[in-house]
């Protein structure tokens, strides 16, 4: 059995306003993961681009989820963050992977068909290949740990799936070029803590995102302490008080959701919260959140605003980060590309 060094690798796209689902489904994790694993934090700017962005607003967004993940804590020198665009094996082992996935497989991924909607026809292909690209992002680090939202899970399913397929398509090439019985670790999703999925504030059957209308959905990251509090002070909530276990929460999406934001804003879990705030009414659970909320929230925004007054400080972190990620993937990718039978003459 071939062993995979453990390596941590995480995309987050710089695609409209980060919000609380991000930071505490993703980046809480990423940052506490920094602790006991190698770490590669990427700026997925590739992935952006298969809807329309706006060039100069997606230069600022790159730059902003930079900011954010070194305001929440990320440390660019001791781990590599960087955006994707800057490491082209990420797109050439992509093509590879267009390759090795089948059509049926990505038919079957139900963010592409949210995303593209009805007018299927009218989507970028880029979209449709999008999971390909995410398998490169990852495979490329031969990572083996994925810090994600619940949302990814199916995703991360296909990574795997496409992972296993090299490996065995190409297992004796593989075998006799030293690679042992695998090329690529099967990566494995991390989807972790009690807040892998964070529901809209005005809706708690829907999920926290980017793209909802209402502002009041969601907060972001950049919100300042007095809007944070406004939308935690007119989420939804339902008329009953706090129950003092979470099976009091079925049924009640509202409430289970600001529950599991406190237990994650707080580090711990929904039983926790509902042990300590079990019979309070929403009136006075609210304002308490709004205040964990502001804690922890408003010093990552102003740290955020005081980078972005330093672009090129912010371009010299993914300048480094591109260089040390692209010593590590271009050498995995030529042994890709000797595994797969493509002349790959290694260039110094
Ligand atoms: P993206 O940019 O949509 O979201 C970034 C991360 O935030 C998580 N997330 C949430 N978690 C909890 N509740 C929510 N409401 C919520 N909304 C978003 C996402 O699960 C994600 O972890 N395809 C990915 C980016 C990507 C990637 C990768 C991730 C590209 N390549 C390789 C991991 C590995 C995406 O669109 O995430």
């Amino acid at each position: 059995m071939t062993i995979f060094a453990p390596r941590v690798f995480s995309g987050v796209q710089p695609t409209g306003n980060l919000h609380l689902g991000n930071y505490l489904g993703a980046i809480v994790r990423f940052v506490a993961l920094q602790d006991t694993h190698e770490c590669l934090y990427c700026v997925v700017d590739l992935h952006a681009i298969t809807v329309w962005q706006d060039p100069a607003e997606l230069k600022r967004q790159i730059r902003e989820v930079t900011a954010a993940f070194i305001a929440a804590g990320i440390d660019p020198k001791a781990h590599i963050v960087f955006n994707q665009s800057q490491v082209s094996a990420h797109a050439e082992l992509a093509w590879i992977f267009n390759c090795v996935a089948r059509m049926g497989w990505l038919n079957r991924m139900t963010q592409f068909k949210e995303k593209a909607g009805k007018d299927r026809e009218n989507a970028s292909v880029g979209l449709f290949a999008y999971p390909n690209l995410m398998s490169a992002d990852i495979l490329a680090y031969k990572a083996t740990h994925v810090p994600v939202g619940e949302d990814q899970k199916q995703h991360l399913e296909l990574a795997r799936d496409t992972a296993a397929k090299f490996n065995h398509d190409y297992a004796e090439t593989i075998a006799a070029l030293g690679h042992g019985d695998a090329f690529f670790p099967l990566p494995e999703p991390l989807i972790q803590g009690p807040a892998t999925r964070v529901m809209s504030l005005r809706d708690g059957t829907k999920k926290m995102s980017k793209s909802d209308p209402s502002d009041y959905s969601r907060i972001n990251l950049t919100d300042d302490a007095d809007g944070i509090a406004q939308k935690v002070r007119k989420a939804k909530t339902d008329p009953e008080p706090l129950p003092s276990e979470p099976k009091g929460l079925e049924g009640r999406p509202e409430a289970d959701n600001l529950v599991g934001i406190y237990a994650a804003l707080a580090g711990t879990s929904r039983d926790q919260v509902l042990a300590e705030h079990g019979g309070a009414q929403f009136s006075a659970f609210k304002p308490l959140l709004a205040e964990l909320a502001v804690e922890k929230l408003a010093p990552i925004a102003g740290e955020m605003r005081r980078l972005l007054a330093d672009p090129a400080y912010i371009d010299g972190v993914l300048g480094d980060g591109a260089e040390r990620a692209a010593a590590i993937a271009d050498p995995i990718l030529a042994d890709v590309k000797d595994v797969v039978g493509l002349l790959a003459s290694r260039r110094r």
